[in-house]
This record gives C-alpha cells, structure tokens and sequence, in this order.
C-alpha cells in the first residue's frame, strides 16, 4: 500500500471555462496544495496542511518552483510517424504519399514496430502527456507493439489498426473483410485490458471503400464500447477528392454518417472546412474533435474554428498529430492554438486552453469519469511543470502579477523542459 502526499501549487479544472460566467468557479487552484494519493488513485486535493492534518502516516513529497496539474490528454497522434516528424515541403495528400505510406510500410516488421513504440511512449511521457488516441499502422502487430509497450508503463492509451482498402501502396492495402476480422480479433485481445482502450481506425474516406466503412461501423454495432478515430475535412484538395468518391453523400461528415460511425465516442481529427449543417451533426450526435494546430500550420491545411464549435457545444481536445504534427509537447500545441485563434480575430485564454489540454480532452475522449481532473477516485496521473526550466521562463514568471498570467507565459514559453516529472497511476515514469 502506498499513500502520498505531493505538495506543491497545484491547478486543476472543474468544467469548461468558457462555459460559465464566472471563470474561477469552474478551476481549482491552491497555491500550498497537498495531492493525495493512495494505490494509485486521487484521494485528495486540498490545501497542505490540511491533507497532512488528515493523513498524519503519508509520505510527504515536496516539489518546490513548480506547479503541479493532471497529465496532458493527447487527442490525435500517429505513433508510427515519429521517424518521420518534421518532412519538408508537401500539403497533405502529396505529403501522404511522398512520405507517410513509405514510412509505414516498415511496420510489417515487428521488431520496427516495437522500437519505435518506446521511442514514442519515452517522447509522450517527457512531453507530459499520460494519455493519448494513437493511430497505428494497418499490420496488427503494429497494434500489439504499441499495447504491450504501453501495458508495461501503465499508461491509458486508446489505440487501433488503421483500416485501409484504397488509394494507398499494395503493401499498405488490407481489404474490408480482412481490417474486420483484424480489429475484431485486437478488440477481444485489447479492448479494456487493464487501461487500454481500442479504436476503430479508419485512415480517412479516401482509403476506404463503402464496403469497408460500412464494416467500421458494424464493429462499432457489436462492440458499442470501443472508440471510432479517423481524420475529416483537414485539407481543400481533400474535401473535394471525397465528394468525387462518394457522390452519394452530401458532404464529408455524411460519408462516415451513412455507414453509422458518429457518436460520444467518435472522434474526428482537424474539421477545418465543415459546412454549417456538418456542425450540426457532430453535435446531435456528440462527436468530438481533435484540434490539432501545429500540423494543421506544418501541412497549410487552415485555421480552426474553436469558437464555433464552442457555440454549437462540440466537445474539442488539443491533438499534436505527431507526424504531421511538428511538436510532442502540448505547451508548444497551445502556442500554436493561441497563435491559430489570433489569426481568427480570437485570443484563446490560458484557462481555455488549460482545460483543452487536461479535462478538456477526457471529456473528449469520454474518459472524464477516471482522468483529466483531481476529483476523488480519479487516476493519479499528473506532471510537475518546472517554473524554472529556462532562466528566460525562470525571469518572465517573476514579473507577473496574476495567475492568469502566469499560466499565459507558460503556455508560451513552455516545452518540454517545463515537464520536470510525469507521474502515472500514482507512480513516477519521468524524470527529466
Ligand atoms: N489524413 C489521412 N491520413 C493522415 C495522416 O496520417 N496524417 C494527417 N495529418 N492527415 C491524414
Ligand atoms: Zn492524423
């Protein structure tokens, strides 16, 4: 039995701050903190002297200079993109092709995949995200790689086989009977084994048949707890390649609509360029987004509506969108958001943006009954950001007179030297 207390300033979120006229009410801050955690799991979050007042037998970990919050919620990543970050020149479809699909072929090898699963999960865990959607490659042993590796850490991870019958190299090409009878048999393997989680993967609709989403969405039938994760509406050229595959449906939400794949558990990365009746839809049907802003401005793809989908109550969750993606670190992702929103006429706020990167993304990821907050009986997943990771950040810290602007300067200057520790389940995995 271990029971903890972890003493620091620590900042957590109650609900979503652009929701409520009074923003304090919906964040927890206390600037002497005491986090409680026993077995793993939150049992407290108070002031300092109070938890030990309470419990007189914990341990006591100090973390001085630093802040302490919930883990960092990563709502759209590939993890077989990592050796391939950062490739020059290509918007989406020709960077596709030039550079994704080569890469992923290498994932037939086993030992590949496993490798790189580390190196992945070693980046998530410095980077101060505990949890993450993870986009696999086609081979299943590319799945089992990544599970068995994120078993080992203890992380909560949802993850999946990308589905693909089309428009992609041979190699890469599984058909829809086959990517059926595959997820099937990692949903029985994987699904709710200890805290990982499976996606149906559908790549996107241009890699699919009608066939083959239509069988995505028969997994989902049979197995309504497991998630659905693809990509929509992220680039121009695209969106109209899909109308001309799919004249049937109305617009790109409709392909997946028709083969039944929206709901609380569906998750869309980018919809950037939606129609007014596509908001519409993904809100009846309580689907999510993955906002992912550093690839969107990496592939010029455009610019989110965060504000819109706040108006028409479509859960968001920051996504890095590692390889597209040009950073790991979700500090640097809300740069790169606030940076977005300003290009929109709009200034995303620390708060909102906080919560985007914590509870913002469980909710999304329909997982805020078990992380994203310190609400009692959460899992004890949490970083320690360092106040004095860089002497400019160390400086510019000293100079202010808010929180706001605290956490505004941290979401700034932050990366992944902020990320002192990372703590999971109630147990540390980094250290920097
Ligand atoms: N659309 C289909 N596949 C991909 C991918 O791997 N990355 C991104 N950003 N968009 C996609
Ligand atoms: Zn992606």
């Amino acid at each position: 039995m271990s029971l903890r207390i972890h003493r620091s300033p620590i900042l957590h979120f109650l609900s979503n701050p652009t929701k409520s006229d009074t923003v304090a009410s919906t964040y927890q801050y206390i600037e002497d903190g005491g986090l409680v955690v026993e077995d793993g799991y939150v049992v407290g979050c108070l002031p300092f002297t109070e938890a030990q007042h309470t419990y007189p037998q914990a341990e006591i970990l100090q973390h001085s200079n630093a802040l302490l919050m919930p883990g960092f919620v990563d709502t759209h990543i590939h993890y077989p993109q990592t050796e391939m970050i950062a490739a020059y020149g290509e918007q989406l479809l020709e960077w596709l092709n030039t550079y994704t699909f080569p890469t992923e072929q290498r994932f037939t090898d086993p030992e590949h995949a496993q490798r790189i699963a580390k190196i992945f999960l070693d980046e998530l865990l410095r980077a101060g995200t505990t949890s993450a959607l993870v986009f696999a490659t086609v081979h299943p042993t590319s799945v089992d790689a990544l599970f068995t590796e994120a078993a080992e850490r203890n992380l909560r991870l949802i993850a999946g086989k990308v589905m693909m019958d089309r428009h992609c190299p041979d190699a890469l090409q599984d058909t829809a009977q086959q990517s059926y009878e595959e997820s099937k048999a990692l949903i029985a393997r994987w699904h709710n084994h200890g805290r990982l989680q499976y996606a149906v993967t559908p790549r996107f609709a241009p890699t699919s048949t009608r066939a083959q989403l239509d069988k995505a969405g028969q997994l989902l039938q049979e197995h309504p707890s497991v998630y659905l994760h693809t990509h929509l509406s992220e680039n121009k050229a695209e969106v109209a390649w899909v109308q001309s595959l799919f004249p049937e449906s109305t617009g790109y939400l409709d392909v997946y609509d028709q083969s039944n794949l929206l709901g609380r558990r569906s998750i869309f990365a980018h919809a950037i360029h939606l129609e007014d009746s596509e908001w519409t839809r993904l809100a009846e049907t309580q689907s999510g987004i993955a906002f992912c802003p550093t690839s969107n401005l990496f592939l010029g793809s455009g610019l989110f509506d965060l504000q819109r989908a706040n108006q028409e109550d479509v859960r968001v969750g920051l996504g890095t969108d590692i390889g597209a993606g040009t950073s790991f670190s979700i500090l640097e992702t809300i740069n790169e958001a606030y940076k977005v929103q300003q290009l929109r006429g709009d200034s995303l706020s620390p708060f909102h943006s906080l919560y985007l990167a914590t509870l913002g993304g469980a909710e999304t990821l329909d997982l805020s009954e078990k992380i994203g907050n310190f609400e009692t009986g959460k899992e004890a997943d949490f970083i320690i950001l360092d106040r004095a990771a860089t002497p400019l950040l160390d400086f510019r810290l000293q100079q202010c007179t808010s929180l706001f602007e605290e956490l505004f300067v941290f979401s700034m200057l932050g990366d992944d030297r902020c990320i002192r520790e990372t703590w999971v389940m109630g147990e540390r995995a980094h250290q920097r």
